[in-house]
């Protein structure tokens, strides 16, 4: 007899009549005929037991050579991921072997025939809710890691929500319009993707890293609902939360204030979630104001269930004794709190490795801290330096009592923010000082227009397009720092789901923004002239907003990456191991292009 184990079935033509994870207890007695892969197969002494895997689940497969010797024979054969077909009778399990944690743990199918569609080599790693592999060996071998539950879980729950989210938009009356890849280089902050033209040699497309230029113009083009799933590309360093290419769900609309789009937007998150997931979300979603954010949480995309806030003791510093707190505030920094409360089981070697880490991942400068103990005296390396008055106030802003534990960081806003609120987070988190919902989505409303650079030129905060709130308008003129945009972003769980604005459509006030930032009139229309022209053509009052999708599929599925809910991910260094992307190209290809290639030396 030939090896029949390894001897492949045709082309498995005939049709499976149910899916695995589709047989239950209401089947008993009946024929069925399913397919999928081996996912374990286990010999008891003449009883072989195959958990067979689809799509939908598994169910147990059963070879007897008492039902069957040719199909025991060949099942002998099989080994993990081989793809089978199995014809055989659903019958109940005895009590004893009932499996109760299986969806199809009560019933097996006695198979009388099976056909071997495929083979497979071992696969290099276990195809489990765990894998027990590195990341970099789980990418490079992505269709094993694909069909690992967490990521068949991760993509079903992005096809649901797309699916979800373009219904609700479409019933909200957007329409889809499409929008070109190969486009020009738009100011929007990161560094583009360029794409060489072989027709105009020396030139370059760039993929775009949002349509936020075409979207506006098709509101000019008057379709005043529009909406688009759409890649973006941006090539900037990656994190958890951010790739190369990405999704967004992009919309815009017009003759709509900010009122009009935040209330759209709670209905596609509310509506989507509900769908997707099952999730309840609450409307209307509370509106912090950008200020309050920093100032109590310490950055722009809170988390607030977590309970612990931060407290701003700079003015205290001002004239203080204390030089390197006093400093800070000389030069323009602030010297803010973060007050945890009985928090007597945080060590002081914990407090120490705590400064350590702030020291080295954060470039902190220190870690301040002042302990109060249970008599009320405080141990501190800082308090000799402050006087009593400074106590005073230091207790009176940050509500300490016997137990607490003041952080303190003097540093420039944006560091000694987001140094304290990294500590908010995970010390909040180890010490369960949460409220208890799952769920946490919010609008962050009022940023500012501008930011000053280093030379203290004005630049923008989100974009070029972003309108100033009309009771802003006149401080363009006066003190254009203070103006506040029309910008808002839809925050959920800490995780910055989206952003929008409305956008300039007087041309007017777009150009003084544009001169505010630094360009002369020429260089507004050389960067600029398509847009600027498009406002003089009858442009209605806009704005819009774009969904980070994938991270909203992150926060929905609970993942820890992007990498888990995105089918073909990059890597940090922006490599595809399966595809081995990017790669270097034959010469042919470039000369077509008009392109020499000079690669750096490796340092
Ligand atoms: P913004 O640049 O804020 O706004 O992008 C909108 C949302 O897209 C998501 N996002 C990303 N997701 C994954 N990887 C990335 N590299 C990445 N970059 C951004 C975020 C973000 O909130 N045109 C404007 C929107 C508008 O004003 O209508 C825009 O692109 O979730
Ligand atoms: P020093 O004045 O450098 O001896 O520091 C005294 C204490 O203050 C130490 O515990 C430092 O970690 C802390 N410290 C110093 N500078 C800062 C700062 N800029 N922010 C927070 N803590 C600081």
């Amino acid at each position: 007899m030939t090896n029949e184990g390894t001897a492949l079935d045709g082309m498995g033509s005939e049709r499976r009549s149910h899916t695995c994870g589709s047989i239950d207890r209401s089947m008993v007695d009946q024929e069925v005929v399913v397919a999928g892969w081996v996912h374990r197969r286990r010999d008891h002494g003449g009883v072989i037991f195959v958990d067979l895997r689809d799509r939908s689940g598994v169910v147990q497969v059963v070879f007897r050579p008492e039902t069957s010797t040719r199909a025991h024979e060949r099942a002998g054969g099989l080994r993990s991921e081989w793809v089978i077909m199995a014809r055989g009778v659903v019958e109940a399990r005895s009590s004893d072997t009932v499996n109760s944690r299986m969806k199809t743990g009560e019933i097996e199918i006695n198979v009388h025939e099976i056909r071997i569609l495929n083979s497979a080599t071992p696969p290099p790693f276990a195809i489990e809710e765990d894998a027990g592999a590195d990341e970099a060996v789980r990418l490079r071998h992505r269709i094993h890691d694909l069909r690992r539950p967490p990521l068949q879980r991760s993509l079903t729950i992005r096809h649901e929500l797309s699916r979800a989210m373009r219904a609700v938009l479409i019933d909200q009356g957007f329409i889809e319009i499409e929008t070109p890849m190969l486009a020009r280089a738009t100011p929007e902050g990161a560094r583009d993707f360029l794409v060489p033209s072989r027709l105009q040699a020396g030139s370059f497309y760039a993929l775009p890293q949002s349509p936020q230029i075409m979207k506006q113009l098709l509101m000019v083009a008057g379709f005043e609902r529009y909406f688009q799933i759409a890649r973006c590309f941006r090539d900037e360093d990656q994190r958890a939360d951010r790739q190369l290419e990405f999704t967004q769900v992009d919309l815009e609309m017009s003759f709509v204030g900010v009122e009009d789009v935040l209330e759209v937007l709670e209905i596609i998150m509310v509506e989507s979630a509900r769908e997707a997931v099952g999730v309840e979300l609450q409307r209307p979603f509370p509106q912090m104001s950008y200020a309050d954010a920093m100032a109590r949480y310490g950055c722009d995309r809170p988390d607030t269930r977590i309970l612990l806030e931060l407290v701003d003791m700079t003015e205290i510093f001002a004239g203080s004794e204390f030089k390197s707190f006093r400093g800070v505030v000389d030069n323009g920094g602030i010297v803010k709190c973060l007050p945890v409360h009985n928090a007597e089981e945080i060590s002081r070697s914990e407090i120490d490795r705590l400064e350590k880490f702030v020291r080295k991942e954060l470039g902190a400068k220190g870690l301040g801290w002042v302990r109060v103990d249970a008599e009320g005296e405080w141990r501190s390396p800082i308090a000799k330096f402050l006087s009593d008055e400074e106590r005073a106030a230091i207790t009176e802003r940050s509500g300490a009592g016997p137990g607490s534990l003041l952080f303190f960081q003097a540093d420039e806003f944006e560091r000694a923010n987001a140094i304290l609120s990294r500590l908010r987070i995970d010390l909040g988190e180890k010490l369960g000082r949460t409220d208890g919902r799952e769920w946490d989505a919010l609008f962050v409303v009022d940023f500012p227009l501008f930011e000053k650079d280093e030379k203290g030129q004005l630049g923008y905060v989100h974009q070029p397009f972003v309108a100033p709130l009309e009771e802003d308008i006149p401080l363009l003129e006066t003190e254009p720092e203070k103006v506040r945009g029309t910008h808002y972003d839809v925050i959920m769980n800490g995780v910055e789901l989206g952003s929008g604005s409305l956008r300039n459509h007087r041309v007017d006030i777009q150009r003084r923004i544009l001169g505010l930032m630094g360009y002369t009139s020429e260089e507004a229309e050389k960067s600029f002239g398509f847009m600027l022209e498009a406002l003089e053509v009858g442009a209605p009052p806009h704005g819009g907003f774009a969904f980070g999708f994938d991270r909203m599929v992150m926060v929905l599925a609970k993942a820890d990456s992007l990498r888990d809910v995105v089918a073909f991910p990059k890597t940090q260094r922006g490599q595809d191991l399966l595809m081995e992307a990017p790669s270097p190209v034959d010469s042919e290809q470039l000369e077509e292009l008009s392109i020499r290639v000079r690669v750096p030396k490796p340092e």
